[in-house]
């Protein structure tokens, strides 16, 4: 039931700092700094064997999916695609020997990452499924996998979903990273980024209020652009995704980099770019773009690390988050996402829960 909250979109944005605690509680190995998933079903030989991941989802799955390919890269030193279900079941992808496959899907049900995993499957990849409805066909079909432990999520936008499966495949890259380079004191530092998102997206959960003044500044905008680099690249395609879904709003989320590369033509006053500029590597790039859109009269709202006044200056708006390292950023950045889109839906009297022409799961082609 929904509480005391109007939609259940919000209960489940506000319910974030207890389903990450539930995500990885019981996960990690504190005194190894590495992370314990019995499900993903390997052993520590076959893990090491693992020498490229491709991880098949849609919609937000799809983004988690690609800002875990960060994860697994960096953390683990893994050669890592992410394939939009669809393409994969249909392209015939070579999976190479050592290859695990990984389904990304928070209701088990959709179509498209259904085939993924039956082609995979029939290839012979490793596979390992991360789902959150327990004993969907996608958790029995892949065999292995680890749940998000979620709880339902009823609004048809992915809220807590998504977040989870960002905390669990950052969990799975530590693991992988613990059993290849990562050394013990760089897991363990890992181990407390990762114990700190509650606390993180408790405070801009906090933070609320302002998010829906600003929201309400920018509810009468037709089309939005997002931008970020790094983690935060997938996490500006979330964002956008959010909007255009419950509000009808047209964004778009793009590669700060790829502004210059056309969309920026279309930059003027009616077009409000949201910038991930937090302070993690490419932060400075970013700058650059906000002043690019600027110079275009294109109203500026930022997310930025608390205490940056070079971006508040910078800005129309500014959404102040906590410190937090590269591979934390996207889970409290998310959040202050949904909060936008979700108040500027409120704001512009949208149905919310259940978006037209939306289901909450995907079932046909
Ligand atoms: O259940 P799944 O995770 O497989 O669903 C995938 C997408 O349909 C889903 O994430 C969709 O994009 C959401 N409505 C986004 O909020």
């Amino acid at each position: 039931e929904k509480g005391n909250y109007p939609h259940f979109m919000l209960k489940e944005i506000f319910e974030q700092p207890e389903t990450i605690e539930n995500a990885i509680r019981g996960r990690i190995n504190y005194e190894m700094g590495t992370a314990i998933l019995n499900g993903l079903g390997f052993s520590p030989c076959e893990l090491a064997q693992i020498s490229r991941i491709v991880i098949a989802a849609c919609g937000s799955s799809m983004h988690a999916g690609m800002v875990a390919e960060y994860y697994f890269e960096d953390i683990a030193g893994i050669s890592t695609s992410v394939e939009q279900a669809a393409e994969f079941r249909y392209r015939n992808p070579i999976i190479e020997p050592n290859t695990l496959v990984i389904p990304i899907s928070q209701s088990g049900e959709t179509a498209d990452t259904i085939a993924a995993v039956r082609e995979a499957v029939g290839k012979g990849a490793y596979i390992s499924a991360l789902c959150n409805v327990v004993g969907s066909t996608i958790a029995r079909e892949a065999g292995r996998g680890v749940y998000l432990h979620a709880g339902p999520e009823i609004s048809v936008a992915s809220t807590k979903a998504f977040s989870s499966q960002v905390a669990v495949l950052l969990l799975m890259a530590l693991l992988l990273g613990r059993n290849r380079r990562l050394s013990r004191s760089e897991g363990c530092e890992l181990v407390r980024e990762i114990e700190q998102t509650p606390e993180l997206i408790r405070s801009v959960l906090a933070q609320a209020e302002e998010i829906r003044a600003i929201a309400k500044r920018y509810a009468g905008f037709d089309d939005f652009f997002y931008i970020g680099r790094g983690c935060l690249y997938p996490t500006a395609l979330e964002g956008a995704l959010k909007l255009k879904e419950i509000s009808y709003v047209h964004a778009e989320g793009y590669h700060a980099a790829e502004l210059k590369h056309g969309p920026i033509s279309l930059l003027d006053e009616r077009h409000p770019v949201l910038a991930l500029a937090n302070d993690i590597p490419g932060r400075d790039k970013i700058l650059g773009n906000i002043q690019e859109c600027r110079a275009r009269r294109a109203p500026v709202v930022a997310v930025a690390t608390a205490g940056d006044r070079e971006v508040e200056n910078l800005t129309d708006d500014v959404i102040f988050i906590p410190h937090c390292s590269r591979f934390i950023a996207p889970l409290p950045t998310t959040v202050a996402l949904q909060l936008f889109a979700y108040y500027i839906a409120v704001e512009r009297g949208c149905e919310i829960d259940q978006p037209r022409n939306l289901a909450k799961s995907v079932t046909v082609e």
